[in-house]
C-alpha cells in the first residue's frame, strides 16, 4: 500500500493520462497555498497561464481572487487552491462529464490529505460538481450546505467578475461569509 502523501498525489498527476486532457497540456496544475489550510477553494479547470506555468490561479482571475482573499484579510497562507480538473480543456471550454469523473479521484485525495473545514466552489462547474449536480449559481451562492462534515459554499467564479461587474458586490459578501465562518469555525 502506498503511503498517502503530496509527493504520492504529485507522481500520480504528472503522469496521468486518464482522459484526453493530458494531449495538449503543457503542465499538470495540483495545487497551491498552505497545504495544511481550513479552507480549500475549488475552481474549473487549468487556464492558459495556468497551464503554461503550471500554477492554478495566476492569469487575470487569480489576481482578482487575490484581492477577493486579501479583502477579507486572507491569503495563501490560509487557504489551499485547486480545480475540479488538473489539465487545461482547449480553448477554456467546460471540462466535460468524463474528464471531470477521471480527474475526481485527485480532488478526493487532496481533501483526505487537506481535511479542510470549508469548501469554496468557484463557479458553476464546481458546485455542480461537488455540492449538487442542478445547483444555481445565480440564486444559490453565498448559502453554506454541510456533507460529510464539511462546510460548503459557492460564490461566482473569478472570470465572471471579470466580466460582469455587477457580480463583485455579491461575491465579495460570499468572502466575508467564509471569513466570519472560519472566524467561528476557529474559535469553537
Ligand atoms: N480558472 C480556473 O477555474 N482555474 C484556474 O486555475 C484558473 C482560471
Ligand atoms: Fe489525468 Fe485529470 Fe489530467 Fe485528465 S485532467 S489527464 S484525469 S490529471
Amino acid at each position: 500500500m502506498v503511503q498517502k502523501n503530496w509527493e504520492t498525489l504529485e507522481g500520480a498527476c504528472y503522469s496521468c493520462k486518464k482522459c484526453r486532457l493530458w494531449e495538449l497540456r503543457n503542465n499538470v496544475v495540483i495545487g497551491k497555498g498552505n497545504p495544511k489550510a481550513d479552507i480549500m477553494f475549488v475552481g474549473e479547470g487549468p487556464g492558459q497561464q495556468e497551464d503554461l506555468q503550471g500554477e492554478p490561479f495566476i492569469g487575470p482571475a487569480g489576481q482578482l481572487l487575490d484581492k477577493m482573499l486579501a479583502s477579507v484579510g486572507l491569503s495563501l497562507e490560509n487557504v489551499y487552491i485547486t480545480n475540479i480538473v488538473k489539465c487545461r480543456p482547449p480553448g477554456n471550454r467546460d471540462p466535460y462529464d468524463d474528464e471531470k469523473e477521471a480527474c475526481l479521484n485527485y480532488l478526493r485525495y487532496q481533501l483526505k490529505l487537506l481535511e479542510p473545514k470549508i469548501i469554496v466552489c468557484l463557479g458553476r462547474v464546481a458546485a455542480t460538481t461537488i455540492i449538487d449536480p442542478n445547483f444555481r449559481i445565480t440564486r444559490q451562492r453565498g448559502t453554506w450546505y454541510s456533507k460529510k462534515g464539511y462546510h460548503f459554499i459557492a460564490t461566482y467564479h473569478p472570470s465572471a467578475l471579470l466580466r460582469d461587474e455587477d457580480k463583485k458586490r455579491p461575491a465579495w459578501e460570499d468572502m466575508k461569509a467564509i471569513r466570519k465562518r472560519w472566524d467561528e469555525l476557529n474559535e469553537s
